[in-house]
């Protein structure tokens, strides 16, 4: 306090006041790239806590009342499902990788379409959790034959033959800690965005691939 009044020529003068700045500017920089990653986790949470409020809302409404159809471009909601499971990748160090074709914006529910996603992906991580052996789920984002798709595999042991189209059943679980919820509800939700869910047909030493068509695009209009 004292010296308030020499400061300017403190800094501005000499060694010392050369390295004082050199100083004030890297805690400047520091606090700078701080921010900006608490903004990002910010906008993570913000995105989570939506995402939560509109699962309590639409289980409330009973799914009842047609959903709120905007444009969404279909790699952010994998964004947000990958997210909201992101502590058990970590746990069981399951790799993932995506492949994303530009697709553009899709008219859809947003929140019907994260519910499936994330029901695929923790699907997928389940299976994952014990398995030896590469852990990998492979989240494909692309159009087919004119439609948007959501293509969600795993390296993990596969569903069965025998087990097939079962695991759509309300109920039908095979895991100790398993409901059988999960893929109903997602094969519900799929028709009530228009579109279907299916589950590939086996393949000898692959994991499940599990596939999300939404509605084919309307033409362009020109
Ligand atoms: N990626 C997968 N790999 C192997 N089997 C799977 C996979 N996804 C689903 N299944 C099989 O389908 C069954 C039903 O899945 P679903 O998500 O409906 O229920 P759950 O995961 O068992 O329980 P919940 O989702 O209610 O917690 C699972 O128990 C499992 O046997
Ligand atoms: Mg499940």
């Amino acid at each position: 306090q004292q010296h308030r009044d020499e400061l300017g020529t403190f800094l501005a003068d000499g060694d010392r006041g050369g390295q004082i700045l050199k100083l004030l500017q890297k805690v400047g920089e520091q606090l700078e790239a701080q921010r900006g990653e608490i903004a990002a986790e910010l906008e993570g949470l913000r995105r989570h806590v939506e995402h939560v409020k509109a699962v309590v809302r639409s289980q409330q409404e009973a799914a009842k009342s047609g959903g709120v159809i905007e444009n969404v471009a279909l790699p952010t909601v994998v964004d947000d499902a990958l997210r909201l499971v992101q502590d058990s990748l970590d746990k069981h160090r399951i790799e993932v990788v995506r492949e994303e074709v530009a697709t553009g914006e899709v008219p859809v529910d947003r929140h019907r379409l994260l519910q499936i996603v994330v029901n695929l992906v923790g699907n997928a991580a389940q299976a994952l959790r014990d398995h030896d052996g590469p852990r990998r789920i492979t989240v494909v984002v692309g159009d087919v034959d004119g439609a948007p798709q959501i293509t969600v595999r795993d390296t993990g042991p596969g569903v069965l033959k025998e087990i097939g189209d079962r695991v759509f059943r309300y109920g039908f679980t095979t895991k100790k800690d398993g409901h059988g919820f999960g893929l109903h509800a997602s094969a519900l939700l799929a028709r009530e965005l228009g579109g279907q869910l299916r589950l590939e047909p086996p393949v000898q030493g692959e994991g499940a691939t599990f596939v999300l068509r939404l509605p084919a695009r309307m033409a362009e209009a020109s």
